[in-house]
């Protein structure tokens, strides 16, 4: 059936009607006519394929990915870049309008970075290597993947020196080119020589190489990372996120920082504050905040290890500002409610998903939206970051 793809989902996938069915196809850019097979049949919906392009959008570039349209990755590869902000600032901007009824304009800060990521997941079966395609186990093979920063790349084509039959390597890099690689197996690893800057090499969390974590560093800060503590996956943005929350912060207050990795945004701005107290779940992400505090000459941070949740009403001291960095599923009922008891002057919402971002917004009855700013963290992919100021009324 020869349609027009009108728009992209949420997810980046292409919308048209088929029977005046909503019809979501895959690797498709808004204005391209295309030939489209229904390949599942939903309720409300249907997914459909490519059959053939029958009429390229104006909006299409030629995909500098040999694996675009079959990793799983980056879903808008095919797109011009300047419409894939368009496209992230709209989304954004819909999610508010449609969950919290918040109609606001947001400008869309990015770097247009290619090797962007540094951190992947490769998946090995029966020593091939690569990405798993989208929503499948089954494997793509791939031996460089061309958002991932170079050395990450340069190891890839490593792996297979490593003896891996089935399983996982999580490969790290940071600011200086070193490489933190955790492999998740139960193979016989061969430790080999490589020329490359490898910090640490772990099978399962254990040792085998070197060390267990490797510094990252963020402007003038610097950050012990452990191998299993998050860390912002785009250093650019991230340091402008850094930029963002210092000139904006209400200074020389407490401030509370949950969800706070190995105490990143906390530290950032503890030299302006009065004290910070972080919460995390993670206990090396933890430890590492503890350490990144001394490793920066910051002595007013205070740690607690467990789920926000259940730490939240520990914290005992007057709260004036609170920074919250959840994962993609938000915020709980319970620390929502703790919060706004706490009724700080300012909250600073970083959020990786505008949804869950929009329904926690309707829970902060007493605040208004001071500034919004969408963060292109996660180019080529249909994902975005936000960055949310709100002042008590
Ligand atoms: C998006 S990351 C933000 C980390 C940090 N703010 C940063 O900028 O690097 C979310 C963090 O929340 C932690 N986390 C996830 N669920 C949690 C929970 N229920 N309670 C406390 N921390 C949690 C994760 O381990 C991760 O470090």
């Amino acid at each position: 059936m020869e349609v027009l793809i009108e728009r992209l989902n949420d997810q980046g996938l292409g919308i048209c009607y088929i029977n005046n069915i909503i019809t979501f196809v895959p690797n498709t850019v808004i204005g391209d006519l295309v030939d489209v097979e229904v390949i599942e049949k939903h309720k409300k919906y249907n997914i459909g394929k490519v059959i053939k392009l029958i009429k390229k959008s104006n909006l299409r570039v030629d995909s500098i990915c040999s694996y675009s349209n079959i990793c799983g990755g980056c879903s808008l590869i095919n797109m011009n870049y300047k419409s894939t902000l368009e496209y992230k600032k709209n989304k954004v901007r819909n999610i508010l309008k449609k969950f919290s009824n918040i109609d606001i304009n947001l400008d869309i800060i990015s770097f247009n970075n290619i090797n962007y990521r540094n951190k992947v997941t490769i998946h090995v079966k029966d020593k091939k290597i690569g990405y798993y395609e989208d929503k499948t186990n089954n494997l793509v093979e791939i031996d460089n993947c061309i958002i991932a920063s170079n050395v990450i790349n340069k190891f890839i084509k490593e792996i297979s020196n490593y003896n891996i039959i089935n399983g996982e390597v999580v490969i790290r890099s940071n600011y200086n080119d070193e490489l933190l690689i955790n492999f998740i197996t139960d193979d016989n690893l061969n430790i080999v020589k490589s020329n490359l800057k490898i910090v640490g090499i772990l099978q399962n969390g254990k040792v085998l190489y070197g060390e267990d974590s490797f510094i990252e560093k963020i402007n003038n800060l610097y950050f012990k990372v452990s191998y299993n503590s998050f860390f912002q996956i785009n250093r650019d943005i991230t340091s402008y996120l850094f930029n963002f929350i210092k000139e904006n912060i209400l200074k020389n207050k407490n401030v509370l920082d949950l969800y706070c990795g190995v105490g990143t945004l906390g530290l950032n701005i503890a030299k302006e504050e009065n004290n910070v107290y972080g919460i995390e779940i993670v206990r090396n992400a933890v430890e590492n905040a503890i350490i990144n505090s001394k490793i920066n000459n910051i002595n007013n941070t205070y740690y607690l290890c467990g789920e926000v949740k259940n730490c939240i009403d520990k914290i005992k001291n007057n709260i004036e500002v609170i920074i919250i960095d959840p994962p993609r599923s938000g915020l709980d009922n319970k620390s929502i409610s703790v919060i706004n008891k706490m009724l700080p002057e300012q909250i600073i919402y970083v959020s990786c998903n505008p949804i869950t971002l929009a329904r926690d917004l309707n829970s902060f009855k007493n605040y208004k939206i001071d500034k919004i700013v969408a963060l292109d963290m996660f180019p080529n992919t249909y994902h975005v970051e936000c960055v949310c100021l709100l002042k008590l009324r």
